[in-house]
């Protein structure tokens, strides 16, 4: 098993999967992990809803458009906004998750739902709920995944360290944005 450390700064998104299903106390154990996460004021205005069978992540990979690996998962998680909850609340239960599921060998991808009003339509959310993301869960493919990798155009990596780190004051001609 990875050092913390490690598993944190080694996260990569997995979207290839096994057909393996990823029984009940692993499944428990990754959404506890969220639901331990830290939100603002310790409101929780967060709610996670669980996709253990195909057809309906079928139906909520309908409403983003670049879903695959929702359609491919063993397992996914939509996760709900409560009325006046924060983005960031949700990003930190969403990462508990996903760190949560690589610690117990399970590869993750977060999904946008970019047709936000088909999500929650979907999933019965109501009006004044958020659901903009999910999260895609599956036992990885590893040789899948490899070739998967080797056809990608996105750039891999991260940026330099002193490009993303600005030490008092703001630096402009860094920051490449
Ligand atoms: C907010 C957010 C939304 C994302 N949405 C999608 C998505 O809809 N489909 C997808 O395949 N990957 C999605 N991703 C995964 C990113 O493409 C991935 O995190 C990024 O390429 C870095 O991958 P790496 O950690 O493996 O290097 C999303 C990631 C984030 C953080």
């Amino acid at each position: 098993m990875k050092d913390p450390y490690s598993l944190i700064t080694g996260l990569r998104v997995v979207r290839s999967y096994l057909p393996d299903p990823i029984p009940d106390d692993v499944v428990h154990k990754i959404l506890d992990a969220g639901r331990w996460a830290g939100s603002s004021k310790n409101t929780q205005r967060w709610a996670f809803v669980v996709l253990r069978d195909e057809a309906s992540r079928l139906d909520l990979a309908k409403c983003g458009n670049f879903t695959v690996p929702l359609q491919r998962a063993t397992l996914g998680v939509a996760l709900v906004k409560l009325p006046e909850g924060y983005d960031f609340d949700i990003g930190r239960a969403a990462q508990n998750m996903m760190l949560a599921a690589a610690a117990l060998g399970v590869g993750s991808c977060p999904i946008t739902l970019h047709d936000e009003a088909c999500a929650k339509r979907t999933l019965g959310v109501p009006e004044d709920h958020g659901c903009r993301y999910a999260i895609a869960f599956g036992y990885p493919d590893m040789e899948a995944e490899r070739q998967l990798r080797a056809r990608r155009t996105l750039p891999g990596g991260r940026k330099p360290f002193d490009e993303v780190v600005h030490e008092g004051r703001f630096r402009a001609d860094a920051s490449g944005g």
